[in-house]
C-alpha cells in the first residue's frame, strides 16, 4: 500500500528506517551476518508501508550494511567488518561532510581466503544441521580417522572431480589443510632415516599458514621459486642438493597466490624424482572445485603410481572456513592394493600413527553434517552454484583492470582471488589508500618467505564474498586508485 503515502512523506520515512538499522549496527546490537526483520514484520512494527521498508533495506544494501537477495531473508552483511560497523566518527574514515552525505564507508573485505557464504541454500545447510543433531548419544570416542559417512563422501566426491578413486579407508579428516600439513610435517620426521627436524620445501611465494603449519610441527620450510607455472623443479632439485629435503608442499592445480597450473610433464618430472630421492610430496588441492578457464585438471595423486603423493582438501573454501574441516589421502600402496592404510606404505602408518596419537580433531557434528549435506547432493548444487557466481565476478576483475597500463592480473585461471601486479604504482602505498577508502586488500608482499630476497610488487583480491555490485564498485575505486587510465 505504498502509493497511499505521498511522496513528500516517504525520504523521511525511508531515513528514519535506514538510521535505525545503522544506528543497531553502530551500536553492536547488529552484527554481520544478522538477520533482519522481513519487510513486511518490520513494517508492522513500526507502523509503516511494507513499501518504506523495502526502500530504507535498498537503501542500506547500496551502502554496504545490509545483503539483499531474492528469495532470501535479509542480513546485515556478511562483509561488513568490525572497522565498518563503528560509528562515523571513525578515524578511518573521511571527515565527515555536512548534510546526508556523511555516510561512513562500509568496509569491503576483499582480503583473500574466503568463500561466499551467500551461495549455500538455507534450506540444505539447516536440514543438514538438522540430521547430525538428530543422531542419539552415543557412548564412544571417535574414529581418529574421521567419521566413516564423511570418508565414504570425500573418496566418492575425489572419484567424481579430481580423478582418483582412493578408498573411503585412505581418507583421513582433518581440522582444514593447515592441521593436515602439521600432522604429515610431524609424522615425517618420525619416520627412521628422515631428517629430524623435517625439512619441508614450500613454494615461494606461498601460503603463509602453511609454513606455519610446517614450523608449529617443529619442521622448518625452506623457499623455492615457482615460475608462472607452478613450483620450479629444476630449482627444487637444487635445493634438495645443497640441504636434503624430507618433503615438498605445492598447490599444483593452482599455485597459491600468483595462479598458474604445474604442467603434466612438469607433474611427471616432480613424483619422478621425489620417489628416487624418497621426498613426500604435499599436495595442496585447496581451490580446485572452481577451475575458471581451461578443462579440470586431475589431481596430482591421480598420477602417482609411486606412492609418494599426500592429497590434501578442505571445505574452508568450498563452504565456510569456521567448520575447521578437512582430509588428507594418504599416499597409494602397491598398485591396485587396498591394504589397511596403517600397514601400507611407511608415510601412511606414520600419518596414521600421528593421526591416532592426537585423536580425532573435528566434532562427529560436523562430520555429520558435511556427510549429510555431500549425500543429498546439496554440496554438489552448492558448488555449481558459486562456481557460477565466482566466474561472473571474475569477468568484473578481468574486465576492470584489462587496459590499464602498468597492471597485469593473474590468478583468474581458478579459485576466488586474483592478483595484480603493479609496474608503477607501490603496493603498500595502494593498500593503504584503499584502506583509507573502506577497501581491504592483501599486499603481495606478505606471501613472500622473509629473508629469501624476493621482491613482489602488487595485490591479492578475493573477489568471492561482496555481492556483484558491492565488488563492482570496490573495482571501480582500485582502479581509480591506480591512477588515470582509459576510462571504464
Ligand atoms: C593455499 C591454501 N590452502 C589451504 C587453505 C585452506 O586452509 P584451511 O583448511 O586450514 O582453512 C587455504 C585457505 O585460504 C589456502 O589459501
Amino acid at each position: 500500500m505504498d502509493h497511499l503515502h505521498t511522496s513528500a512523506e516517504r525520504p523521511t520515512k525511508v531515513s528514519h528506517v535506514a538510521d535505525l538499522v545503522r544506528g543497531m549496527v553502530h551500536d553492536g546490537r547488529l552484527s554481520a551476518g544478522d538477520r533482519l526483520p522481513s519487510t513486511r514484520a518490520l513494517a508492522g512494527e513500526l507502523g509503516l508501508s511494507r513499501g518504506t521498508v523495502t526502500a530504507a533495506y535498498e537503501q542500506l544494501d547500496g551502502e554496504g550494511y545490509v545483503e539483499l537477495r531474492h528469495g532470501v531473508a535479509p542480513r546485515v552483511a556478511a562483509t561488513l567488518t568490525k572497522a565498518a560497523a563503528r560509528p562515523p566518527t571513525s578515524p578511518r574514515r573521511p571527515p565527515a561532510s555536512p548534510g546526508p552525505t556523511t555516510r561512513p564507508h562500509a568496509v569491503v573485505d576483499l582480503r583473500p581466503g574466503v568463500p561466499s557464504v551467500a551461495a549455500v541454500a538455507e534450506r540444505d545447510w539447516r536440514a543438514a544441521w538438522r540430521h547430525a543433531a538428530a543422531a542419539p548419544l552415543q557412548a564412544r570416542y571417535p574414529d581418529p580417522a574421521g567419521e566413516p559417512a564423511l570418508r565414504a563422501q570425500i573418496s566418492n566426491q575425489l572419484a567424481l572431480s579430481r580423478g582418483f578413486s582412493p578408498t573411503a579407508r585412505r581418507v583421513v579428516v582433518t581440522s582444514g589443510t593447515a592441521e593436515a600439513i602439521s600432522l604429515v610435517t610431524e609424522a615425517i620426521a618420525r619416520r627412521p632415516g628422515a631428517g629430524n627436524p623435517a625439512r619441508v620445501a614450500v613454494e615461494n611465494p606461498g601460503y603463509r599458514a602453511g609454513r606455519r603449519a610446517v614450523t608449529s610441527a617443529g619442521g622448518v620450510p625452506v623457499p623455492v621459486p615457482v615460475t608462472t607455472r607452478g613450483m620450479d623443479v629444476d630449482a627444487l632439485r637444487a635445493v634438495h642438493s645443497r640441504e636434503r629435503l624430507d618433503a615438498v608442499l605445492v598447490t599444483p592445480s593452482h599455485q597459491y597466490p600468483l595462479g598458474g597450473a604445474m604442467p603434466v610433464s612438469a607433474r611427471h618430472d616432480l613424483l619422478a624424482w621425489a620417489a628416487t630421492e624418497g621426498v613426500h610430496v604435499v599436495e595442496d588441492d585447496y581451490d580446485s572445485e572452481f577451475r575458471h578457464r581451461g578443462a579440470p585438471l586431475p589431481a596430482l595423486a591421480a598420477l602417482d603410481s609411486h606412492g609418494v603423493v599426500v592429497h590434501l582438501g578442505s571445505f574452508s573454501k568450498v563452504l565456510d572456513p569456521r567448520l575447521r574441516c578437512g582430509y588428507l589421502v594418504l599416499p597409494a600402496g602397491a598398485p591396485g592394493s587396498d591394504e589397511a592404510p596403517d600397514a601400507g606404505t611407511p608415510a601412511a602408518v606414520a600419518i596414521c600413527a600421528a593421526r591416532a596419537a592426537r585423536g580425532a580433531s573435528v566434532a562427529t557434528v560436523v562430520q555429520e553434517a558435511l556427510a549429510h549435506l555431500m549425500s543429498t547432493g546439496a554440496f554438489r548444487r552448492h558448488v555449481a552454484r558459486c562456481r557460477r557466481d565466482y566466474r561472473a565476478k571474475r569477468r568484473s576483475v578481468a574486465e576492470a583492470f584489462e587496459d590499464v597500463p602498468g597492471v597485469r592480473v593473474r590468478a583468474l585461471d581458478g579459485g576466488l582471488h586474483a592478483v595484480l601486479e603493479l609496474d608503477q604504482v607501490p603496493a603498500v602505498d595502494l593498500v593503504a589508500r584503499l584502506a583509507s577508502r573502506g577497501i581491504e586488500v592483501a599486499d603481495l608482499q606478505d606471501y613472500v618467505v622473509a629473508g629469501s630476497g624476493l621482491e613482489l610488487n602488487g595485490i591479492v583480491l578475493g573477489y568471492a564474498p561482496p555481492s556483484g555490485t558491492v565488488l563492482r564498485d570496490a573495482l571501480r575505486t582500485i582502479r581509480t586508485e591506480l591512477g588515470p587510465g582509459p576510462p571504464p
